[in-house]
């Protein structure tokens, strides 16, 4: 169902109003994506970064109760949705969300809340979103690639345009403090990313954290650990794709044709084109 244009989970759709009303508070921290480009990941670095490395106090619950799903109004994960647990925590929190800029709960803006974003080349998020429609049985049927990349590219998918999300937040970013991140560069560099991070946050982060959290986050780590890779959840099959897939920059290589990735290469160039956003698809 469709919100204002942009396609939405059906939970989502049919408690908007109250996702719309959302209360946030000024020392919330948001991270928001567009599906499959980093989100987990950006989440468990953040929680470690506010419990100072805490392997510990990182495991009390697996990454969706810690880091709550705003716009998820029904319990998938537990007994409690997204919605409901953000509303219940404590402060500080830090939330998560894949909305689109026009569709963020007002009071973000009115409370000046601190966003992290992070944005990933298109073509490893298309096939990874891809894979994740794939595993996961409350997205809809994805098709065949070239059926699910013909509608991603016409944002005929969940959350809608991915053009439209990674450009309006980055045009947000200049009036709004918002650290508009890349997956690549986390890949590349995961300890500045990481840093940058703490910077934003206003946090410390002496070397010896830094250094655990960058183990800790690694895809590997990640991959292994039960609190960050879904697999407590059974509407998701492993065995089909794993959440925690590949972690790689250029997987969609073994997934585009060239004609498909020279179509591709000239929607970014009219969507993107006149921004000056650039990202990396390949090392
Ligand atoms: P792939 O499907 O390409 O492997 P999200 O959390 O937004 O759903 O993003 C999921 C994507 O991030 C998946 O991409 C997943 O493998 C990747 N990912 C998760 N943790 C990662 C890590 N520590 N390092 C690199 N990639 C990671």
């Amino acid at each position: 169902m469709e919100v204002e244009g942009v396609p939405l989970l059906i939970h989502t759709s049919e408690k908007w109003g109250r996702i719309w009303e959302f209360q946030a508070r000024p020392d919330d921290v948001l991270i928001c994506t567009y599906p499959r480009s980093g989100t987990t990941w950006t989440q468990e670095i953040v929680d470690m970064i506010r419990h100072e490395g805490d392997l510990q106090k990182c495991a009390r619950a697996p990454i969706t109760q810690r880091v709550p799903f705003i716009e998820l109004s029904a319990p998938i994960f537990t007994h409690v949705s997204g919605l409901e647990a953000a509303e219940a925590m404590p402060s500080p929190r830090t939330l998560k969300t894949h909305l689109p800029v026009q569709l963020l709960p007002p009071s973000f803006w009115e409370q000046n809340c601190k966003i992290i974003y992070v944005a990933r080349n298109v073509k490893d998020n298309a096939v990874s979103y891809f894979h994740f429609h794939r595993m996961n049985q409350r997205m809809p049927e994805p098709g065949n690639w070239d059926q699910f990349l013909a509608n991603f590219i016409a944002g005929k998918v969940t959350w809608g345009s991915w053009f439209d999300h990674v450009r309006d937040w980055w045009k947000a970013k200049d009036h709004h403090p918002i650290l508009y991140l890349f997956y690549e560069d986390m890949k590349m560099d995961p300890a500045h990313t990481i840093q940058k991070i703490a910077q934003f946050l206003e946090l410390e982060l002496p070397e010896p954290v830094l250094n655990q959290i960058i183990q800790h986050t690694n895809f590997e780590s990640m991959k292994a650990n039960p609190m960050v890779n879904y697999t407590p959840f059974s509407h998701m099959d492993q065995t089909i794709s794993p959440f925690i897939r590949k972690g790689i920059i250029g997987d969609w290589k073994e997934h585009f044709t060239v004609a498909q990735s020279e179509q591709l290469d000239v929607v970014i160039a009219r969507e993107l084109g006149g921004s000056n956003l650039m990202f990396r698809a390949q090392l």
